[in-house]
């Protein structure tokens, strides 16, 4: 039997960079695939090209042993071929039954019968989802079913996941993991790129290992062992070197205080009668699933959103790394004008009210190499950046300015296993530093890495607090604590 889908012989470059050289890939009916790589390997652009929304500077698409040409997502929808892109897909603003609407525009459309063909389809792979309500509104792992259930119902066989899993919680992790069983069950063919060995060893069939645009290893997941995947991805991994650490001073005052605060936006879920404190030199991390106020709880302590009650108190300054970070790029401008954002006040880099460009070309140049972003050109547009280089800038853009306050958002989200090794260290240089850092995080295992002190976050309100030492523990009992339902006092 031939895969369902293949690269034969692929090469695409961009400008100097050799994104995929010679690739040739195999995927096959009924499989979970997991493609692995450090950031920049090539993963994202491979799978765009199986997707029809890049083409091949030379070699070719396979489908089932054929040759295709895919010029057009659309193209790609209409063989069977469905992405769910690095950062998603669906607008916000409409419901899942409205967005499947919006990809069959030639078709006379009867809303029923799009909802019905999503219901259709959702249930026939086991999905549980909401087709009526503003997709913004939707946690992420509901998003992401829902861009599932459209593929479904526009006849995908073949899904393709460009890290799905970066921003899910563990929980939610596990819920997709059976859901893409269900679909592979099915003879449906899964292509997953995630960063996670141990998501390979749940979920997947076979690997790939992609590095710098090449094939490093291939082949069925059960006869490979951890090690020779991890140094597949990224060679061999030097020992962390976290910096010391200061003790910190028990009555020191906190550098950021949120006392009894209220919030909700439209888009977020609330915090209610939040009250967190973080002294200089020390990091706290807040965990909750998804939906439980954490980006509010975020955009609060950052500044961004103002609360509804209680208050905010910063003393000195405070950077801030948002979990979508394509909300901390200009994405249509060359990366230097990214990488100096937060300092373009600063009197070097203007001269009688004009920009110097060469002093921020200069600073770009420097940033960029020290936070390992690559390619290292100040030049390229800030949206040409792979998902983990962005991350790398903007994690290096804010935490180099040695701010008095950090808050952390979903720091490594995205980053392969050196490079998020290498943002842990930063986050532990920049605290012992003396900065106040708040990291929110679903990764549980970072946070216990991380923090001194953990808070957990339910509903909106902080339901539990842990010394990291104490927290292995308490995270068996997160679904188990109670929950009180008052409004505001
Ligand atoms: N449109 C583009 N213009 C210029 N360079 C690009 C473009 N798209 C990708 N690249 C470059 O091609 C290389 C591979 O990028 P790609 O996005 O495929 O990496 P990736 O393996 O998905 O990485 P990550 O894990 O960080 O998401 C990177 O160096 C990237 O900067
Ligand atoms: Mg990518």
């Amino acid at each position: 039997m031939s895969p369902a889908l293949s690269l034969r012989r692929v090469d695409r470059r961009f400008g100097t960079v050799q994104a995929l050289l010679g690739v040739d890939l195999d995927f096959e009916p009924g499989q979970v695939h997991a493609v692995l790589g450090e950031n920049g390997a090539g993963k994202s652009t491979a799978i765009r090209i199986l997707a029809g929304l890049d083409q091949p500077d030379s070699g070719s698409v396979e489908l089932a042993g054929s040759p295709v040409r895919l010029r057009t997502r659309d193209s790609a929808v209409r063989r069977g071929i469905g992405l769910i892109p690095q950062t998603g897909s669906l607008l916000g603003e409409l419901t899942l039954i409205e967005n499947l609407a919006l990809t069959q525009p030639r078709q006379l459309i009867r809303r029923r019968h799009v909802g019905e063909t999503l219901e259709a389809a959702a249930a026939s792979s086991g999905l549980t989802i909401d087709v009526d309500t503003p997709v913004r509104r939707l946690g992420r792992a509901q998003q992401q079913l829902g861009e599932l259930a459209i593929m479904v119902a526009q006849g995908a066989r073949i899904l393709l996941l460009d890290e799905p899993t970066s921003v899910l919680d563990a929980d939610e992790i596990h819920g997709l993991h059976r859901q893409l069983r269900v679909f592979a069950d099915t003879g449906i063919t899964v292509v997953l790129i995630t960063h996670r060995l141990h998501e390979v060893r749940a979920v997947a069939d076979a690997a790939t290992v992609l590095s710098h645009g090449t094939v490093a290893w291939t082949g069925r997941v059960a006869d490979v062992d951890d090690v020779t995947l991890a140094r597949s991805m990224v060679g061999d991994l030097p020992e962390s070197a976290p910096p010391p650490r200061q003790p910190i001073i028990d009555d020191a005052d906190p550098a950021l205080v949120l006392d009894r605060v209220w919030a909700a936006t439209d888009d977020l879920a609330p915090v209610r009668d939040v009250t967190v404190r973080v002294r200089p030199g020390e990091v706290v991390a807040v965990v909750g699933t998804a939906g439980s106020g954490q980006r509010t709880l975020a955009e609060v302590a950052a500044g961004v959103v103002t609360p509804e009650r209680g208050a905010r108190r910063v003393t000195g300054r405070a950077s801030y790394i948002p979990e979508r970070r394509s909300d901390a790029l200009l994405s249509g401008l060359p990366v230097k004008w990214s990488a100096v954002l937060p300092r373009l006040k600063d009197g070097r880099f203007t001269r009688f009210g004009m920009v110097r460009e060469d002093a921020v070309d200069e600073f770009a140049r420097d940033l960029l190499g020290r936070f390992d972003v690559r390619p290292p050109n100040p030049d390229l547009p800030a949206g040409a950046l792979s998902g983990g280089n962005a991350q790398k800038l903007v994690m290096g853009r804010e935490l180099d300015t040695a701010p008095a306050v950090a808050v952390v958002h979903a720091p490594t989200q995205g980053l392969d296993l050196l490079a998020a090794q290498r943002i842990r260290d930063l986050i532990l240089t920049t605290a012992a530093a003396g900065a106040a850092v708040l990291l929110i995080s679903a990764d549980h295992e970072e946070a216990r890495a991380l923090a001194d002190r953990v808070l957990v976050l339910r509903d909106g309100r902080i339901v539990g607090e842990h010394t990291a030492a104490d927290y292995d523990h308490a995270v068996h009992r997160l679904v188990d604590v109670p929950l009180h339902e008052d409004g505001p006092a």
